[in-house]
């Protein structure tokens, strides 16, 4: 596959999860990309299986110990491509972050439980932390997910000609223009007029306008470098 994963877990039966499904699950059955999981526990040396422990200096919760996180890296990391640490503390996950991690040839994605990891190990291996919002999750199983299915129809091959990465969100720098299909009144409300009037040149004028109202509402942050965008074309013009 011109993709490996390997996701380090102490619940390997959340995976494949929803990326067996829909576009990642076929083209994980076309082979254009692999899944492989390392459940930690397996890696724990005690009679046990013991992966936790309470955090030196106190405070709440449990710590993974970085001897066992380190032996299923070990066991784990082809040495190919970057080991990927999910935490609320990391890189917020963008676009161009995800496209980046596309073109490696593989990465290997540990996920956390209990309060985090012992720092030592993540220094060890030169982790690159990521996290994918501005939330807390109770783990980073649901977050390696959502990362491989942003980056898996990233890989060449993954999404057909048909689905067209061009015009995404991402891409154009806009939140997308809503869009309509039949029936064309539906609960006493009809699809706007333009798109029912066959005018192309309209129908994209009005889609860029929309797109641009709603960016400017929902996301002032996107708005503001769409805007500069703009600006810097015009100049080099
Ligand atoms: N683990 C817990 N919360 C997370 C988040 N927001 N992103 C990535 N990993 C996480």
């Amino acid at each position: 596959p011109a993709f490996k994963a390997t996701v380090l877990t102490l619940f390997p039966e959340m995976f494949p999860g929803p990326l067996g499904h829909s576009l990642a699950g076929k083209a994980l059955k076309d082979g254009l990309w692999s899944l492989e999981t390392v459940d930690i526990r397996a890696h724990a040396r005690d009679k046990h299986r013991t992966v936790d422990d309470t955090p030196f200096g106190g405070g709440a919760g449990m710590v993974m110990r970085p001897d066992v996180v380190d032996a299923a890296i070990t066991a784990a990391h082809p040495g190919e491509g970057p080991l990927i640490y999910l935490t609320p503390r990391g890189e917020v996950l963008r676009q161009p972050r995800v496209k980046a991690l596309a073109k490696e040839p593989a990465v290997t994605i540990l996920c956390g439980r209990y309060e985090g990891v012992d720092q030592r190990v993540l220094d060890k291996h030169n982790a690159l932390e990521i996290s994918i919002g501005d939330f807390v999750l109770s783990g980073g199983e649901a977050a390696a997910i959502t990362l491989l299915d942003a980056v898996v129809r990233m890989v060449p091959g993954v999404v057909g000609k048909t689905e067209s990465l061009e015009d995404e969100s991402f891409e154009t720098g806009l939140l997308e223009y809503p869009l309509y299909t039949r029936p064309q009144v539906w609960n006493d409300v009809p699809v706007p007029d333009v798109l029912m009037s066959g005018h192309h040149a309209n129908i994209d004028k009005w889609r860029r306008q929309q797109a641009e109202d709603i960016t400017r509402q929902r996301r002032p942050d996107l708005w503001s470098g769409y805007v500069a965008a703009q600006k810097q074309e015009q100049e080099g013009q």
